[in-house]
């Protein structure tokens, strides 16, 4: 990895920003999330943009708004409600960690989304991203943060030769580059710059660090976990070896997963059956 210079990386930097900012005029996306300043619709997009692909997330976010408008309404539906909606999206758990955040948020902020890091920080489901992504998209606070997009545009900008960049020497760029007057608009620009990079060129963020590559989705208990959930949103209880039968995966797979789930407290027993907790 090649030193940094100051003043040759001023430069870089005020050409990045210019690159990066014309992009955006010109192919930004115009996402829900960003037609609203609400911070409970916003933190719900945020959580489900953790782990999935925006495309995949417009539709949830839109469903789960029209189901759970607020953060009361959120807060007082049963869980099992909650991930009906969420079903389809994978990794589940964050449907509770939301679940959770909101009946947090009602008991300790009266039912507003708390404006500042540590509050943030302190609702489950809530890493530095999040909330530094609500700090600035809500709250138009600028605090640093990396996600796959943001590495991926400043791998390809400040580290075009370099495998496996750390993201401590991602940071400083981040917090160069960071527009602390519009730090929504930045983190879009950004956003949008990276994600359209990853599909121009091979993957700037598989030369970071801290890329982690989805395992294979076919045969993996995710993939068991999701069926089982889909199909007890679709009916009010079932038995391991109906769920098999509706979802087209082994009953000892499915079994696996219903056991892993109960554990988390994402599916229920009732006798022999299986069910979503109320
Ligand atoms: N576009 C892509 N990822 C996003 C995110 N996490 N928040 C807002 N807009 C996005």
């Amino acid at each position: 990895m090649s030193a940094w210079q100051p003043t040759e990386d001023e430069e870089r930097v005020a050409e990045f920003r210019e690159a990066v900012l014309a992009h955006y005029w010109a192919h930004g996306r115009d996402l829900p999330w960003r037609r609203t300043d609400d911070p409970y619709a916003i933190l719900v997009s945020e959580v489900m943009l953790q782990q999935t692909q925006v495309a995949r997330v417009v539709g949830k976010y839109e469903e789960s708004l029209r189901a759970f408008p607020t953060v009361d309404a959120l807060a007082s539906a049963p869980l099992g409600d909650v991930l009906k909606v969420w079903s389809g999206l994978g990794y589940n758990r964050r449907a509770k960690a939301l679940h959770e955040a909101a009946k947090a948020i009602v008991a300790r902020h009266g039912g507003r989304v708390p404006s500042s890091y540590q509050e943030l920080r302190a609702l489950p489901g809530v890493g530095h991203a999040t909330a530094a992504q609500v700090l600035a998209f809500a709250f138009g606070v600028a605090v640093p943060y990396l996600e796959t997009n943001i590495r991926a545009a400043l791998i390809h900008w400040f580290f075009p030769e370099a495998d496996s960049v750390p993201d401590s020497a991602l940071m400083p760029l981040v917090e160069a580059t960071l527009d602390a007057d519009d730090p929504r608009t930045w983190y879009y620009a950004l956003m949008d710059y990276g994600a359209a990079l990853k599909r121009a060129v091979p993957n700037p963020s598989r030369r970071s660090a801290h890329h982690g590559r989805q395992a294979p989705f076919v045969g993996s208990a995710r993939e068991a976990r999701g069926a089982a959930l889909r199909v007890l949103a679709e009916r009010d209880a079932a038995s391991g070896a109906e769920i098999a039968r509706a979802s087209g995966i082994g009953v000892e797979r499915i079994r696996e997963a219903l056991v892993a789930l109960e554990r988390e407290g994402l599916v229920a027993r009732e006798g022999t059956r299986w069910r979503l907790p109320r």
